[in-house]
């Protein structure tokens, strides 16, 4: 699964902070109504929340040359390494960005000397589950109401 054409994938650097943040806000107010209030704050960082999420945290973006396309985190915890904040630009969805990204970390997770890469994403989340399949993971399981009484998937991809 190649990179879309015109597309590359890099680590974010402090200069993308202002757009990976609009990025995230564009992305999720779009759910606005169909998600609770705190997942929204979660999901929608302000900039100096997003610098200090980067100490912990290694982002890869997707640009095309002209704008920041997508985003997503690389988290590792004890021996695993979990995918955060994804998003990709509603415009440019299903043209390969998101599993790009996807790819990009999970190879990162492997140079890591990760022994597995997880996601969870909200099971109402059907497109991001569809996607995670198609990056080869597998469904590992279902927690009801576990972020704010929302019902959540786990998916997993041992390396
Ligand atoms: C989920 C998301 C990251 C997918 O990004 P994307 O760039 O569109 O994904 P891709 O183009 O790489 O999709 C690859 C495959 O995944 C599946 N897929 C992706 N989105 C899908 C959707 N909405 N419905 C069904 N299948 C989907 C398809 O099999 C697709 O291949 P195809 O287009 O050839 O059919 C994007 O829709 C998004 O940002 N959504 C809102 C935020 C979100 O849900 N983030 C994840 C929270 S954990």
């Amino acid at each position: 699964m190649p990179t879309p054409p015109g597309v590359l994938i890099d680590r974010v650097s402090h200069e993308d902070i202002p757009e990976i943040c609009a990025l995230y806000r564009r992305v999720w107010e779009a759910v606005r109504a169909e998600v609770p209030p705190e997942f929204l704050k979660g999901a929608v960082p302000g900039a100096l929340e997003f610098t200090s999420r980067m100490e912990g945290v290694t982002y890869f973006v997707a640009r095309d040359g002209k704008r920041l396309l997508g985003a997503v985190g690389c988290a590792f915890s004890a021996g695993n390494c979990r995918l955060v904040d994804l998003a990709v630009d509603a415009d440019v969805r299903r043209k390969g960005v998101g599993t790009a990204l996807v790819l990009t970390a999970v190879d990162w997770a492997r140079r890591n000397q990760a022994k597995e890469v997880w996601i969870d994403a909200l099971a109402r989340f059907q497109g991001a589950h569809a996607l995670f399949r198609h990056a080869g993971f597998q469904e590992a399981g279902l927690l009801h109401r576990h972020y704010w009484n929302e019902d959540v998937k786990f998916f997993e991809k041992p390396l």
